[in-house]
C-alpha cells in the first residue's frame, strides 16, 4: 500500500525539496539515475554499449513552469545527441522524452512541447538514430498520440509508449500496430483513477498479456519494457507464434533494475535496450523507482540511518 503514498508524494514540491536537498539521497539516487551531466554519463554510454546492450538515453525533467526550462530541456537533448555523434553509435543509442518537460502542460503546451521536440528527432535522424515519446499521467496522452504522429509524417521511427494499466490502451495498441509504430509497451508507472485504470497486479498484467498479443501480431516494432521474468517468457513465446525473429522485437529494461537479467537476454541474442536517465531534476524519476517497489524505500532508509 506504499506505493501509491510514494506516487502522491512524487508530485508534492515539499517533499520534493526536503529529498533532493538530503546529502545522503545522491548515492541511493546513483543506483537508478547514474550521472548527472554528459560529463559523467558518456563512460556509462561506453561501458554498456560495450557490454552488447543498446540504450534509451533520458535526461530527467518534467513539470516544468516556464517556456524556458523547456527551451533549457531541448538544449540538453541536442547536447546529448552532439557526444552521440562522436561515440557513433546509431540506433545502439536512442533518446526517450517526456513531452511535460518540453513545455506540454504550459499555456499553448500542445503546440510548444512539439515545435520543442522536434529539433530533437531532427538532430536524433541526423545522426542515425530515434526518439521515443514516453507516456506521462493518462490526461497527457491525447496530446502525446498526436504529437506522435504528426512527427511520425517525416521520422517514422519515432516510437511511443503505452501503459497496460489504462482501460484506453488496447484500442491505442491496435490503432499503433496497423500503422507500423515503433511501441514500447509498460505497466505504467503513475498513480490513475480507479475511472480509467486497472489498479490490481493481476488484473495489470493480463492486459499487459492482451495488449502485447495486439503489438506481436501486428505490423509494428514492440519494445516490451518490463522487467517481469513472466511477462518475457509470455514475450518470447508469443513473438515465436507471431512468426517475428529475434531481431523483430526487443525488450527495454531500466538501468540499475534487474541487470544480470539485461546480459543475460542480451547473450541469448536479444536486442536488450537500457533506459538510462542522467541530470539533475531527479525527483519524479527517482520516487517512480521507490513506488514501484517499496523494499527500495528500506534500502534508502537504511542508507539514511547508517550515515
Ligand atoms: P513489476 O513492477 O511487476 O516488477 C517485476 C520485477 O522487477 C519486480 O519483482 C522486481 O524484481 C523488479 N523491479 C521492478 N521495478 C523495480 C524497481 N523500481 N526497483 C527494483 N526492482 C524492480 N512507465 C510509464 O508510465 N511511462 C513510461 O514511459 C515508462 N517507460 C519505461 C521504460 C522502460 C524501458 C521500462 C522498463 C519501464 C518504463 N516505465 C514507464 C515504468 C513501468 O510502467 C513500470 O512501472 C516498471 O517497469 C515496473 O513494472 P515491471 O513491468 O517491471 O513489473
Amino acid at each position: 500500500m506504499l506505493g501509491p503514498v510514494i506516487l502522491a508524494a512524487s508530485r508534492s514540491d515539499r517533499m520534493r525539496r526536503l529529498v533532493s536537498a538530503a546529502p545522503v539521497t545522491r548515492p541511493v539516487v546513483d543506483r537508478f539515475i547514474p550521472g548527472e551531466s554528459v560529463d559523467q554519463i558518456v563512460p556509462i554510454i561506453q561501458d554498456l554499449t560495450a557490454k552488447g546492450l543498446e540504450l534509451t538515453m533520458d535526461v530527467v525533467g518534467e513539470d516544468i513552469t516556464t517556456p524556458e526550462q523547456a527551451a533549457a530541456a531541448r538544449d540538453a537533448y541536442l547536447e546529448l545527441i552532439g557526444r552521440l555523434a562522436e561515440l557513433d553509435l546509431g540506433t545502439r543509442a536512442e533518446m526517450s522524452v517526456k513531452l511535460s518537460m518540453f513545455g506540454q502542460a504550459l499555456e499553448g503546451g500542445h503546440e510548444l512541447a512539439l515545435a520543442n521536440v522536434r529539433p530533437v528527432v531532427e538532430a536524433a535522424a541526423a545522426i542515425g538514430t530515434t526518439v521515443t515519446l514516453d507516456a506521462e499521467d493518462h490526461t497527457t496522452l491525447d496530446s502525446m498520440f498526436a504529437i506522435h504522429e504528426e512527427l511520425r509524417k517525416d521520422f517514422p521511427e519515432t516510437g511511443c509508449v503505452i501503459q497496460a494499466y489504462l482501460f484506453r490502451t488496447e484500442a491505442d495498441a491496435r490503432r499503433l500496430a496497423a500503422n507500423g509504430s515503433r511501441v514500447r509497451l509498460v505497466k505504467g508507472a503513475y498513480k490513475e483513477p480507479a475511472e480509467v485504470a486497472y489498479l490490481q497486479k493481476p488484473e495489470i498484467d493480463k492486459a499487459y498479456v492482451r495488449v502485447l498479443r495486439i503489438l506481436m501480431e501486428g505490423d509494428g516494432y514492440p519494445m516490451i519494457g518490463s522487467h517481469d521474468p513472466r511477462l518475457i517468457s509470455i514475450a518470447q513465446e508469443l513473438g515465436r507464434r507471431a512468426g517475428r525473429k529475434i531481431d523483430e522485437y526487443e525488450f527495454q529494461m531500466l538501468y540499475g533494475i534487474r541487470s544480470d537479467e539485461h546480459l543475460r537476454l542480451a547473450a541469448e541474442g536479444h536486442r536488450m535496450r537500457v533506459y538510462t536517465a542522467y541530470g539533475t531534476d531527479w525527483y519524479g524519476y527517482f520516487m517512480r523507482r521507490l513506488a514501484e517497489k517499496p523494499a527500495n524505500l528500506l534500502f534508502f532508509a537504511r542508507s539514511v540511518l547508517t550515515r
